[in-house]
């Protein structure tokens, strides 16, 4: 069905492969076109609960853009290629069920964009980020500037933008944009496990918290945000069922309502 990607779905987990090894799953056109389509996939079928994004062979989760569509980009034409790509990840940002990030080798440029926009990142000891855009004169165009700075905060943002310098694994965990480092082997395993302790809980839930989450904000509008989905969570059959069931002493069984 894709070109470029490889699919599979393993109990309600849609795992997204980018698979263009030899080219350090670089993302040239088709990945994102192909990459948009797997998502609107995760938005649309029901039998998948959450995804997970990784990189195809054991160097690369994805090395950046693919840089040589570059030299044949008209000035006028490259915002359009920006918000291409910035289209897709603010889509996987958006969705209302969990897509998570296993970085299994480089994450650089697009690759580490599109970790970031993630809702969260798991990534194997050989791991390593960077935004290398300054090196070949750009800077990132799909959310760098703006999700890292989200993320590490403006002085370690500024520093890896203008230094384009890679980060290992063990550093981005210091830095906040790793949760958790494994070995190369338990990558998948130990990310699927956290997958299936969220496919436990109310869906609603979980979709609200994304969106709450997303719409961080430091003045009211975030309380006031949070008030609304707060509210929204007590028209769920998953809520009654949630608090029956502490009041009750039994483990709750959520369906999805
Ligand atoms: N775009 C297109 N091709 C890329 C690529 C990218 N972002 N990153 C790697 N490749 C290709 C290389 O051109 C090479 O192709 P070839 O075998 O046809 O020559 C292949 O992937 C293997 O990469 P190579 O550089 O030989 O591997 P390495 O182990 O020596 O180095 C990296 C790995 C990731 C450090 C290095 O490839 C690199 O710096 N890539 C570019 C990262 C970058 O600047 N990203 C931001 C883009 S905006």
């Amino acid at each position: 069905m894709y070109n470029t990607l490889v699919t599979a779905l393993e109990n309600g987990i849609f795992i997204i492969t980018i698979n263009r090894p030899d080219k350090m799953n670089a993302l040239n056109k088709t990945v994102l076109e192909e990459l948009s389509t797997a998502v609107d996939e995760v938005y649309e079928n029901p039998e998948i609960r959450s995804a997970l994004i990784t990189g195809a062979g054991n160097k690369a989760f994805v090395a950046g853009a693919d840089i040589s569509e570059f030299l044949e980009l008209l000035p006028e034409l490259a915002p359009d290629l920006a918000k291409k790509g910035q289209l897709v990840f603010d889509k996987i940002e958006s969705s209302p069920k969990p897509i998570v990030a296993a970085v299994n080798g480089f994450a650089l440029g697009g690759g580490c964009e599109l970790a970031l926009s993630c809702h969260f990142i798991y990534a194997s000891d050989n791991a390593k980020f960077g935004q290398p855009e300054v090196n070949l004169g750009l800077i990132p165009g799909y959310g760098g500037t703006q999700r890292l700075t989200q993320v590490i905060g403006r002085n370690r943002a500024m520093e890896l933008l203008m230094t384009g310098k890679m980060i290992t694994a063990k550093e981005a965990m210091q830095y906040g944009i790793v949760n958790e480092v494994t070995s190369q082997d338990e990558l998948l395993d130990k990310l699927k496990e956290t997958l299936l302790l969220i496919h436990s809980k109310a869906t609603f839930a979980v979709a609200k918290i994304i969106e709450c989450v997303n719409n961080f904000d430091h003045t009211q509008q975030g309380y006031d945000y949070e008030i609304e989905k707060f509210g929204d969570c007590f028209e769920t059959e998953d809520m009654k069922e949630g608090v029956s069931a502490f009041i009750e002493k039994r483990k709750p069984k959520f369906s999805g309502k």
